[in-house]
């Protein structure tokens, strides 16, 4: 059956030492109370190695918050995905809305960046979401299907099945506004219609799909609560370990 799962955003957020500290934090906070769900941190490239030398990864997984379309040349400024492969990190989140609007990130250029984390042994956490416009005219569903289908329905059913999805309406990252429970539930099970027609109910039943999007611990239970809500992608949140564990103590 799929896991639940916390997975924190750290984002453009804390220098190299504020970060080692908070992951430390985490990390400790974890021994000390035994998580009912998996939990990440996906942390700035500079982050990765030395976080990597203080955590223990059999209780706190460490991800990268993207990687390059590129295995390896002339890309100035890039890091590939066998570069964070070879930190430790076992995780990379792949199209974030911050990357599909600020970047310039295609569904195209995605399926290349979710290729080459599976061939390095990353889990893609893979970001969709609409944005308020989708939400209001109703357009919503046809949007998340297209990011879906278009993203990542070249995989084989054995590579998807390493996918992790995270549903993030645009309108609720960083705002406050966080969906409804029962809206997200709607939009979750609706993915994971989607995921059945194409791979089956198996491959959809098997899914993690995460809900981000102004996620914290008074309303992480509601969210969670939910049958098809497999647990958080979280960012503001995630930058103090008390209510990132507030978030994980609701499972
Ligand atoms: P937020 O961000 O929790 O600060 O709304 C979530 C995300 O963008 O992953």
């Amino acid at each position: 059956m799929r896991k639940n799962i916390v997975a924190g955003n750290w984002k453009m957020n804390t220098t190299v030492p504020e970060g080692v500290a908070l992951a430390k934090e985490v990390n400790e906070a974890l021994k000390a109370n035994k998580a009912n769900c998996d939990v990440v941190i996906c942390v700035p490239f500079t982050h990765l190695c030395p976080v990597a030398a203080e955590i223990d990864q059999t209780v706190l997984g460490l991800g990268a918050e993207n990687c390059a379309d590129h295995k390896s040349g002339a890309y100035t400024g890039e890091v590939s995905a066998p570069m964070v492969a070879s930190t430790g990190a076992k995780y990379v989140i792949l199209g974030h809305s911050e990357r599909r609007q600020y970047y310039g990130e295609t569904s195209e250029t995605l399926r290349e960046k979710v290729a080459l984390a599976l061939e390095n042994g990353l889990k893609p956490i893979f970001c969709i979401g609409e944005v308020l416009e989708e939400r209001e005219n109703g357009t919503y569903n046809d949007v998340v299907r297209r990011q879906v289908e278009e993203g990542l329905f070249n995989l084989s059913a054995e590579d998807f099945g390493k996918i992790i999805l995270a549903y993030e309406p645009v309108w609720a990252i960083g705002t406050g506004k966080t969906a409804t429970a029962d809206q997200a539930e709607d939009m979750h099970a609706f993915i994971r219609g989607v995921i059945a027609e194409k791979y089956g109910k198996e491959v959809a039943d098997n899914t993690s799909i995460l809900y981000g999007g102004s996620c914290k611990p008074s309303n992480a239970a509601e969210l969670f609560a939910k049958p098809d809500v497999d647990g958080g992608l979280i960012g503001g949140a995630s930058l103090k370990c008390a209510d990132f564990m507030g978030i994980v103590s609701a499972f």
